[in-house]
């Protein structure tokens, strides 16, 4: 799969290969990579890519310049595909396996990406294997993201930033709430409308019951959330 840039200016083709069980980029990505190369936030900057998948983020950061790129995910294959895709594209990622912050406990960062788990899932147990485990994110889809909104600052580097992306179904006021409590300069810095994806249209019933969705919403928001620390 080849994702070409909408700016040209800033970026080139970027060749990305998906192994079995790794998540394809999903649009959320897509819109994460635009905000970060419109903001120009990686030139020069140490990038961790929490949550990294095929690590589409990290080759992302390397080519528009970030000065080291980290990647973690708590998949092996995520972890080799990661790795892959770095060779593949001339890019230099550190690629290490973990929960959330743990491989990379001792390093500040000046950029977080971060494309979590977020689909509401029927339980709170979530999944430790298969290709769920890059979506379910526990019944409200906070499991990951209120973890990550609370233990991300200490990660920043004075004056360093964290871009989240997620749904608008699983709270758009509860992560700027939570980044803020734990001291970083939260706001949404974009916003894109779009139909449901398929994994959250066909729990579309089970989110209704919940109220998640209103009575027939078929729509959603992407939010890119920012958080920034202070110098
Ligand atoms: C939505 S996918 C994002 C993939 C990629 N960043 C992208 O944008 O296409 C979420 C990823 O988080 C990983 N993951 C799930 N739980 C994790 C955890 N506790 N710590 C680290 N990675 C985790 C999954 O293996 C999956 O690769």
């Amino acid at each position: 799969m080849a994702i070409r840039s909408h700016d040209s200016d800033t970026m080139n083709a970027m060749r990305i290969v998906v192994l079995p069980g790794v998540l394809r980029p999903p649009s959320d990505c897509h819109l994460l990579i635009e905000v970060m190369r419109e903001r120009r936030l990686a030139a020069g900057a140490a990038v961790l890519d929490v949550f990294t998948g095929s690590g589409a983020l990290a080759v992302a950061s390397g080519l528009a310049g970030a000065r080291t790129v980290t990647a973690v995910d708590i998949s092996r294959r995520a972890v080799l595909n990661s790795r892959l895709n770095a060779a593949l594209n001339r890019v230099r990622v550190r690629a290490k396996r973990g929960d959330l912050f743990g491989p990379v406990a001792d390093d500040r960062f000046d950029l977080i990406l971060a494309n979590p788990p977020y689909i509401p899932s029927e339980s709170d147990e979530l999944p430790t294997r298969g290709a769920a485990r890059a979506w379910d994110a526990g019944t409200d889809g906070r499991a990951l993201l209120d973890r990550l909104c609370a233990e991300a600052a200490p990660r920043l580097a004075p004056g360093g930033s964290l871009l989240i992306v997620q749904s608008s179904l699983v709270g758009e006021e509860a992560t700027l709430k939570l980044l803020a409590a734990a001291g970083l300069t939260a706001g949404v810095v974009a916003r894109r409308h779009g139909q449901l994806g398929p994994i959250v249209q066909a729990r579309a019933d089970m989110l209704e019951r919940r109220g998640i969705l209103e009575p027939g919403q078929r729509s959603e928001e992407l939010l890119v959330i920012g958080g920034s620390r202070q110098r």
